[in-house]
């Protein structure tokens, strides 16, 4: 465990008041089911929302190890299909094997066909986000997609180093030198410090959830991020300094096996920049690309009605 980060996320989700905008479907007519699946390593934690007729929308969350929470404003879309979040091993109410070996790209993309199998996922519609993005990708380049009918990629990327490159435009680009302010605390080993939490923050919250206060499943996320093993060993210790397994991740060259429609997500302030969505459209045949004004890299937490409806536009 990276107790610097914990402190880091625990402390943003207690600075951030308790309650934001209610995004969550609750009507009560709305069947909700959840319980574990087994996947390679241990068991996921799964959640249904809804019961419609249309093809069930499966959804990736990103982090690694950010868990569904962040994502439930999708859950409105359940009054016409179900919806399935789960919280990939390693993070949330998922098991966390502590065996860090485990936590591989492979093993996650092998996990999406363990969870539709589990519960009978054969025709899906799929949306990543962030990391999630990447696996989408990774299982449509593997030629897993059998019976994915759409894609929705949401601050989304085909390359970390091309991701990682456009954070760095966006940290050099902070008010008051807080990029390079960081950076100093960083070779100064000083990454526990409150000044370098205060830092960490200020880049959250121009390019990561930009809406205030911080509503309730995205303080929950950043809780889980900062407890999760899946986060530290795949990611890193923040979303800019990726140093874990996803690190040299490059699908650029083969977007062009995904044959899915692709509806391609972000927000004008996503801390997974422009050109990162821009390659993927140009890579996707026939993708279609969707910029949302004034959000940042959780645009379904920050405008969960344009967004909800946005996907009802593309999935109808
Ligand atoms: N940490 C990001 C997420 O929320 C993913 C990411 C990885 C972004 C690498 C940029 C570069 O999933």
């Amino acid at each position: 465990m990276n107790l610097d980060r914990r402190r880091i996320m625990q402390g943003l989700a207690a600075t951030a008041a308790v309650g934001g905008p209610a995004s969550v479907a609750r009507a009560a007519s709305v069947p909700v089911e959840q319980g574990m699946a087994p996947v390679p390593g241990g068991r996921i934690w799964w959640k249904r929302v809804g019961a419609g007729r249309k093809t069930p929308l499966l959804v990736l969350h990103g982090g690694p190890g950010a868990g569904h929470n962040y994502l439930l404003p999708l859950a409105a879309l359940a009054d016409e299909r179900p919806v399935i979040f789960y919280d990939q091993l390693g993070c949330g109410r998922a098991d966390s094997p502590q065996d860090e070996s485990i936590y591989t790209i492979q093993r996650s993309v092998d996990e999406v066909d363990a969870v539709r199998k589990a519960l009978k996922l054969d025709r899906i519609v799929l949306l990543g986000h962030s990391w999630g993005s990447m696996l989408a990708i990774e299982y449509l380049c593997q030629g897993r997609g059998e019976g994915v009918e759409k894609l929705v990629l949401a601050g989304a990327l085909a390359s970390t180093p091309q991701a990682v490159a456009g954070m760095q435009r966006l940290l050099d680009a902070l008010p008051d030198n807080a990029g390079a302010k960081l950076k100093a605390l960083e070779q100064q080993g000083k990454q526990d410090s409150k000044e370098y939490a205060a830092l960490v923050e200020l880049f959250y919250a121009r390019h990561l959830c930009r809406s205030k206060p911080l509503p309730r499943e995205v303080k929950q996320s950043y809780d889980i991020v900062g407890k999760s093993i899946a986060y530290r060993v795949m990611n890193g210790p923040n979303e800019f300094t990726i140093t874990g397994v996803i690190k040299d991740w490059d699908r650029r060259k083969d977007l062009g096996l995904i044959k899915q429609p692709t509806l391609i997500t972000t927000g004008e302030f996503d801390e997974v920049t422009l050109d990162c969505h821009e390659t993927i459209r140009d890579g996707v045949p026939g993708s279609e690309l969707v910029v949302f004004k004034g959000c940042s890299h959780m645009l379904m937490d920050e405008k969960p009605k344009e967004y909800v409806a946005r996907l009802r536009r593309f999935f109808a």
